[in-house]
């Protein structure tokens, strides 16, 4: 068997192992039917009328597949794909640069979108809606405005914040996507389809036990995947069995549930400093040592989605089964133990 080349850099996002686990075609996506569906309906409608397709903004934790189904949305288009970024667009002249490139039904993916200057976001407006760009030449005295017009394009839009979009932003996307977490089950079939392309023998509870412990994001299984390999490789005969897969996880610190020593962490600073809370997210952060950001992306959703944690006006709240998982005594507000 031919070693995988891609095996020694496969920690940054961009490797050639990430990118050749990024299924290329719809039917190659598991899971997030209703978006696939709306997504593949309108890559129809849009191409028996010969016309373009309409700005969507694709919004989820990461992880989850907005990247892919961006290049999926390309390939079933047949069209370019320019990416960028939220943060790397600094000027005017960065996004008409952008803007002046593309052709006809192409599509211009932001990543970030959330992350967008306010002046920017002026800038894209008219583009979007009139496939205009006004463009100022010159300074002082000679300083003009110029109007070009743009080739019919598609805005993709990709955030993990769709909260913080602004809203005169997203009114101009004709359809809002949202991904959600995935089912153990859709996980499974994730792995499954991973170890093929990287030819690793699992079984399918193997892969199972490892999509249990992902946090519903295919990202993560595709890493633990990686992880789990090794250890069978040194361990265990080259062989995932469920056994395989629960001692590998063990080593890393990942529980059944797939909570690791930062989401612990978490919970025993809520619990013990803050006493179950309400605190706000900043406190929390700072008492973590982690980016309130971060924290509030990365961590949290998963912790409030499997309801360890409440969001309140007035901060987090721990509640009862984050006790549990730390085996902390369950309090009541007032101070006394409940059972
Ligand atoms: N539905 C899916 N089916 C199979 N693999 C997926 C799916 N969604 C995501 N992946 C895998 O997870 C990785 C992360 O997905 P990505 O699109 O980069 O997430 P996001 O952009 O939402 O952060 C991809 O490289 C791909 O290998
Ligand atoms: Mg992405």
């Amino acid at each position: 068997m031919a070693q995988n080349p891609a095996h020694s850099v496969a920690d940054s996002p961009k490797t050639p192992f990430d990118i050749s686990l990024r299924p290329p075609l719809f039917s190659e996506f598991a899971g997030q039917e209703k978006v696939c569906q709306r997504l593949e309906v309108m890559v129809q409608a849009v191409q028996e009328r010969q016309d373009v397709l309409d700005h969507i903004l694709l919004s989820g934790p990461p992880g989850l597949g907005k990247t892919t189904l961006a290049y999926i949305l390309s390939n079933a288009m047949q069209v370019n794909i320019k990416s960028t970024s939220g943060p790397m667009i600094e000027k005017a002249g960065d996004l008409a640069g952008l803007l002046t490139t593309l052709e006809r039904g192409d599509i211009l993916f932001i990543d970030e979108i959330h992350r967008l200057q306010p002046a920017i976001e002026e800038y894209l407006y008219p583009a979007m809606e009139d496939f205009k760009l006004d463009i100022l030449i010159d300074q002082g005295p000679n300083a003009r405005s110029v109007r070009l017009n743009l080739p019919k394009f598609t805005l993709l839009g990709a955030t993990t914040r769709a909260g913080m979009i602004s809203s005169p932003l997203r009114s101009r996307f004709g359809m809002h996507a949202r991904l959600d977490y995935y089912t153990a089950e859709e996980l499974q079939r994730v792995l499954l389809r991973s170890a093929a392309l990287l030819q690793i023998t699992i079984d399918p509870p193997g892969a199972l036990e490892i999509a249990a412990r992902s946090r519903g994001t295919p990202r993560i299984a595709n890493n633990l995947l990686r992880w789990v390999r090794d250890f069978a490789q040194v361990r265990a005969g080259n062989k995932i069995t469920r056994e395989v897969a629960d001692a590998a996880l063990a080593m890393l610190d990942i529980d059944a549930d797939g909570l690791d020593e930062m989401d612990k962490r978490i919970l025993e600073t809520l619990i013990y400093k803050f006493e179950g809370g309400p605190v706000g997210l900043n406190s929390l952060a700072v008492a973590i040592g982690e980016d309130s950001g971060t924290l509030e992306d990365v961590n949290e959703p998963y912790l409030i989605m499997q309801g360890y944690v409440k969001r309140t006006p007035q901060g987090r709240v721990a509640l009862s089964p984050a006790y549990k998982k730390i085996g902390a005594p369950l309090k009541t507000r007032s101070g006394e133990l409940f059972s």
